[in-house]
């Protein structure tokens, strides 16, 4: 963990299963990150990771698309209720909705995604189908400030994990997703100690622009 600094207060937005949000929980609650979750909320009243958050004592909140006539109705309540927290961070944990323009413009550089490919190759959804379609020696994951671009905007890190023989999308979603609970994890503790930081449109490390992605190291 980094140094003494007060916790990164964050809100964590997910649509499924949450095991993202279980390795910041789990990182978080052993010391090792300097995190602090103020409330997980989603757009699936059934979704998994709501129970997780419930199970860790944190607070919820569920938005039915349903209830609003469109897209910036949904993103106004959604952003109403974000700031009742006021978090430096929105953490994208699978949250499986695209976010309109004004919402990302309104938290402009605070807004963080983990999307499951070696981005730029294979925005959007179905990655694991796709890579193996493709037959790329390679797969991974990124994370990435969150523009209003689909999975466009500057990235931070990445992850590469080797497609094996045989593999198919249960196999190799298995491997990155262990990629993902340790590498989204390590992020938030960097932009905790302030060394991570969206500036002019692009990702800083250490008050330097990020030329290219940071290479994760699973080792550590
Ligand atoms: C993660 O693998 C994440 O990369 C992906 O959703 C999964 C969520 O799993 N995100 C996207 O595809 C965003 N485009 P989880 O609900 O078990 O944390």
């Amino acid at each position: 963990m980094n140094g003494s600094a007060s916790p990164l207060q964050i809100v964590v937005l997910l649509s499924g299963s949450g095991t993202t949000l279980q390795a910041i929980i789990d990182e978080m609650q052993a010391g090792n990150i300097n995190v602090e979750i103020k409330a997980v909320i989603s757009d699936q009243s059934q979704a998994t990771g709501l129970t997780r958050a419930e199970n860790a004592g944190i607070e919820t909140c569920a938005l039915s698309p349903r209830d609003y006539p469109d897209r910036q109705g949904f993103d106004h309540a959604l952003a109403s209720c974000i700031d009742r927290y006021k978090p430096q961070y929105i953490v994208l944990a699978g949250f499986m909705r695209i976010l309109g323009k004004s919402f990302v413009e309104r938290f402009a550089g605070k807004i963080l995604n983990i999307h499951p490919s070696l981005l730029p190759r294979f925005r959007g959804l179905d990655t694991y189908a796709r890579v193996l379609e493709a037959g790329d020696a390679e797969h991974g994951t990124s994370v990435h400030f969150v523009t209003a671009e689909l999975d466009g905007g500057p990235l931070i890190m990445q992850s590469r994990v080797k497609v094996l023989e045989g593999d198919d999308e249960e196999s190799l979603s298995a491997r990155v997703k262990e990629r993902e609970r340790k590498m989204y994890p390590a992020v938030l503790d960097m932009i905790a100690a302030k060394r991570i930081e969206m500036k002019d449109g692009q990702a800083w490390l250490d008050n330097q622009p990020l030329d290219h992605p940071l290479e994760f190291d699973p080792s550590k």
